[in-house]
């Protein structure tokens, strides 16, 4: 039986009960870590947005969420380095403690400008959480409060992460088959 959806999978790197389990995890942590402060989580959209939905279940503390989105890939797997603000928030975050959930860190440039743009903005506090880290192709320093998983040299797809805008429906995050990318 073919499956279109899942018929170039390569390989799941990280598991959706591996996310789920660290989603806890980390939820945990964020709760007592912001006890008695105000706390307001920003989604980078589109990547962030089933690991922020998981993950804000699992904060056990009064918080508000908003929505950010750049551009960072076009429908290439490398990045350009030039960043965008394709939708800005409805928040303003001067004093407040804000807490910025990424899918995945790569080469830093697009956090760098985040981080950059909303410090301008005068927040009590700002901190980062990403789902993914790729270390190994850093080429600025970011400073991650929150990590999930750290992996390999790899292009990724699935729970958020798109190639051309496929493929963030898979509930694992995953590497495709090197002709899914021919073939696009
Ligand atoms: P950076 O600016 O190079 O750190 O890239 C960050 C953004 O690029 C992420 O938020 C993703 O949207 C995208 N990206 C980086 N690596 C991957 C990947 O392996 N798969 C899908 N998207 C990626
Ligand atoms: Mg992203």
């Amino acid at each position: 039986m073919t499956n279109p959806l899942k018929d170039n999978i390569q390989e799941v790197l990280v598991t959706s009960e591996q996310i789920k389990a660290k989603a806890k995890e980390l939820g945990a942590q964020i709760a007592k870590d912001y006890e008695g402060k105000d706390l307001l989580i920003i989604c980078v959209l589109k990547g962030a947005l089933p690991f922020m939905a998981d993950l804000i279940r699992e904060i056990d503390h009064p918080l508000a969420i908003d929505f950010m989105a750049v551009s960072s890939y076009g429908d290439a797997t490398t990045s350009s380095g030039a960043v965008m603000i394709l939708k800005d928030l409805e928040t303003n975050i001067n004093g407040r403690n804000v807490l910025i959930v990424e899918d995945i860190i790569d080469t830093g440039l697009t956090l760098k400008y985040l981080i950059e743009n909303l410090q301008a903005r005068k927040p009590a506090s700002l901190k980062i959480c990403t789902l993914l880290d790729k270390p190994e192709r850093r080429k600025v320093d970011i400073r991650v409060d929150y990590k999930g998983f750290t992996i390999p040299d790899a292009f990724v797809v699935g729970y958020g992460l798109d190639f051309a805008e496929l493929y963030r429906n898979l509930p694992d995050v995953c590497i495709l088959k090197p002709e899914a990318y021919e073939n696009n």
